[in-house]
């Protein structure tokens, strides 16, 4: 509290591409809002820049990020730190922006080491908000509006549009399954298959987004799906992001060259997201005994590691699940919906408990700490 108000320290938790887009508009805002101090730490993996410098000192230097977002300055009120502890020890808003697969590490090292309250938001996507093209994001949040609301402040700009939706997990769950569509979509392009099966793909793709998110979790709301954190970021994720890229590369060689390899020659640095998340769905579906009502997020995942060829992205069809019992509830398979939902309800508490980690693990971030869960979805 200061001057008898709140006023909030903002860390930000990756510095990558994603992360110094984020740094930069969030410290466009916080120079601005008196509610904010203007300093915005951006917690840096260190990496040995080929010059022999470290990033973190090169980003000070230059208020540039040369490595992941080269020609933008961020900012002089964003600074590099190094040190995890240190960039967090003071700040009661936490911006997570790191690939997820380093979110959990990256907890475990800061439990114990944040402010009591502190806030926390997880960030997905955003490109073109770098050179303030118009955007627009919607932020997920379970209870606590007035939080969501000063969340949105922070982001908002004229040029990128910040709407509030009180689903946290539906928003997270689009941010994390639209990546696995979008390598199916690429695998359509490295086809030359066009634009008539690339559409019918992104449509069965946002079916299954939707029922596997509603089957995970019965809260999450339909609407959420026409949100920009749905079927905007599944269109542009799916027209032009990097897992798309390069499953594209990936299906122009036959599935001969692993993602791994594609990954490390095509994005230098930079991490794919939708490999991974298949792989975690994959588990969940086998877990869940689901793999049949999910026949594209199964295949995405079977093409991946090689068990099927690229080109069975198109060719399960004879397989089509019956998913209006999802879609529908007032269909003739309202029963069977109902099922499904007692069965998620009957879970115990342990069996919760792991849906969670494994959401979490899949990106879902679902981080509470200090009263309020955050996320935000961004379309580039
Ligand atoms: N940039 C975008 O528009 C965009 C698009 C899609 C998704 N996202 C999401 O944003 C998040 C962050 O992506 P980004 O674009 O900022 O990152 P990035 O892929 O550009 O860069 C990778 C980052 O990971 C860091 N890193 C490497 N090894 C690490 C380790 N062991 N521990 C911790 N960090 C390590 C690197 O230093 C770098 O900061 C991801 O969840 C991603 O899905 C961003």
């Amino acid at each position: 509290m200061e001057n008898g108000y709140a006023k909030y320290r903002v860390a930000v938790i990756g510095s990558g591409n994603w992360g110094s887009v984020a740094s930069r508009l969030i410290a466009s805002n916080t120079a601005k809002l008196p509610s904010f101090y203007d300093e915005v730490r951006m917690w840096v993996f260190e990496e040995m820049l080929p010059t022999g410098k470290k990033l973190s000192e090169s980003i000070n230097q230059e208020n540039e990020n040369c490595k992941y977002l080269p020609g933008i300055k961020l900012g002089s009120n964003v600074i590099a730190d190094p040190d995890l502890e240190s960039a967090v020890k003071d700040a009661n808003m936490l911006v997570f922006v790191t690939p997820h697969q380093f979110v959990e590490g990256i907890c475990k090292k800061l439990v114990g080491k944040l402010r009591p309250g502190a806030e926390a938001i997880s960030l997905i996507k955003g490109m073109e908000i770098a050179v303030e093209k118009f955007s627009e994001a919607t932020i997920g949040y379970r209870k606590d509006k007035e939080a969501a609301t000063r969340w949105a402040k922070l982001f908002t700009t004229p040029y990128f549009l910040v709407s509030v939706v009180e689903d946290i997990e539906g928003v997270e769950l689009c941010g994390t399954l639209k990546n696995v569509v979008a390598i199916a979509a690429g695998l359509v392009d490295g086809l030359d298959m066009g634009n008539n099966t690339k559409a019918a793909i992104m449509r069965i793709g946002l079916r299954e987004m939707r029922a596997f998110s509603k089957l995970l979790f019965p809260s999450v709301r339909d609407n959420t799906f026409f949100e920009s954190c749905g079927v905007a970021d599944l269109i542009t994720t799916c027209l032009g992001g990097r897992n798309r890229r390069v499953a594209e590369a990936f299906a122009r060689n036959g599935g001969k060259r692993s993602f791994d390899e594609l990954e490390a020659e095509m994005l230098h640095g930079q991490k794919l997201q939708g490999v991974s998340t298949a792989r975690e769905v994959y588990e969940v579906l086998t877990y869940r005994g689901w793999q049949e009502l999910f026949p594209l997020l199964s295949t995405v995942h079977e093409i991946c590691i090689g068990q099927l060829p690229p080109t069975s992205i198109v060719e399960y069809s004879e397989h089509t699940p019956n998913l209006s019992i999802i879609g529908d509830p007032h269909s003739d398979s309202q029963a069977q919906y109902c099922q499904w939902n007692q069965k998620l309800e009957d879970l115990d508490d342990e069996l919760r408990g792991l849906i969670l980690v494994v959401v979490w693990l899949l990106g879902g971030r679902v981080l509470d700490l200090g009263g309020y869960c955050g996320c935000i979805n961004f379309t580039d």
